[in-house]
C-alpha cells in the first residue's frame, strides 16, 4: 500500500526504511518511458523487453551507449515524485545527474544485483533512492528489501566478522519476496536498507529505473558533481550543469 508523503519521513527513518509511493500524476513517467522507447527504436515497452531477451552483448552495449545521452530523465522523475521528495529533503536538492536504466534478463546465470546497501557506493547517509519498474511487475523480477532493523543486524554481524558484502550477507537475506509493483508505483528507500534481486523466470526482461537525491543542506561525502547536479523542485529545470 502506498505511503502518504506526510508519513514517509517517519517510515524511512524509524520504520522499515523503505516504502511504496505513488505520484499524483504519472504523465511524466509515461513521457520518460516514451523517450526511452524512441532512444531504443522500440514500439512498446513489451517489444523492448522481448528484444532484450535475445540481443547479443554487443547490441546490449550499443543500447546502453545510446542511453548515456538521456540526461533529462532524473529531473523528469524527480518532478513526478516532488511531493514525496519535498517532504523528505525540501526543494533544494542534489540530484543524480543521470538516472540508471536497469535491464534484468530472466533465467539462470543472468546478471543481477547482489544484495547490497546504497551507502556502499559512497553516497551520503542522507541520500534516498527511488526505484520504479517501467511496466507492471507480474513475475519475481522485482527487487526485495530487508527492513532496516534486520539490515542493521546483518551489517553488525558482518562488522564483527570483519567482512563487507560477504557470502554471510548473501545467505542471511536470501529468499525474499519482491513487491509486485504496478507501472506508476515506485519504491523509495534509505541508504542502509539491504536490497537486491533474485533470478526469475519469465518470457520478458525487466526494465526499471532508479535515481538518488539528497537535500542540498546535507554533506555530500564521496559523491560529487560527477554524479550529482543541483536541482530545485517545481521550477522543473536544472540550475547548474
Ligand atoms: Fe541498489
Amino acid at each position: 500500500m502506498a505511503v502518504e508523503a506526510i508519513t514517509l519521513s517517519k517510515e524511512l527513518r524509524f520504520g522499515d526504511g523503505f516504502a511504496v509511493i505513488r505520484p499524483r500524476c504519472k504523465d511524466q513517467i509515461e513521457n520518460f518511458r516514451d523517450k526511452l522507447l524512441i532512444k531504443t527504436n522500440a514500439d512498446t515497452i513489451d517489444t523492448l523487453r522481448r528484444s532484450l531477451v535475445t540481443v547479443s552483448n554487443s547490441e546490449l552495449n550499443e543500447i546502453m551507449l545510446k542511453l548515456l545521452g538521456f540526461t533529462e530523465g532524473s529531473g523528469m522523475l524527480a518532478e513526478t515524485f516532488s511531493e514525496q521528495i519535498n517532504a523528505l529533503c525540501g526543494d533544494e536538492l542534489f540530484l543524480q545527474r543521470r538516472a540508471n536504466i536497469i535491464f534484468n534478463l530472466p533465467g539462470a546465470n543472468q546478471r543481477h544485483q547482489w544484495p547490497h546497501y546504497e551507502l556502499m557506493s559512497g553516497i551520503s547517509p542522507s541520500t534516498y533512492t527511488i526505484w520504479l519498474p517501467l511496466h507492471d511487475l507480474a513475475d519475481e523480477g522485482g527487487i526485495f528489501y530487508v527492513p532496516d532493523k534486520e539490515s542493521f543486524d546483518v551489517m553488525q554481524q558482518e562488522y564483527e566478522q570483519g567482512t563487507v558484502n560477504s557470502p554471510f550477507m548473501f545467505k542471511s537475506v536470501r529468499c525474499r519476496e519482491a513487491p509486485k509493483l504496478k507501472f506508476g508505483e515506485a519504491l523509495i528507500f534509505n541508504p542502509f536498507v539491504i536490497h537486491g534481486n533474485m533470478e526469475f523466470n519469465a518470457p520478458l526482461a525487466r526494465i526499471a529505473v532508479s535515481f538518488r537525491f539528497q537535500s542540498r543542506k546535507d554533506l555530500l561525502y564521496q559523491k560529487n558533481s560527477d554524479f550529482l547536479k543541483t536541482w530545485t523542485l517545481k521550477r522543473g529545470e536544472s540550475d547548474s550543469r
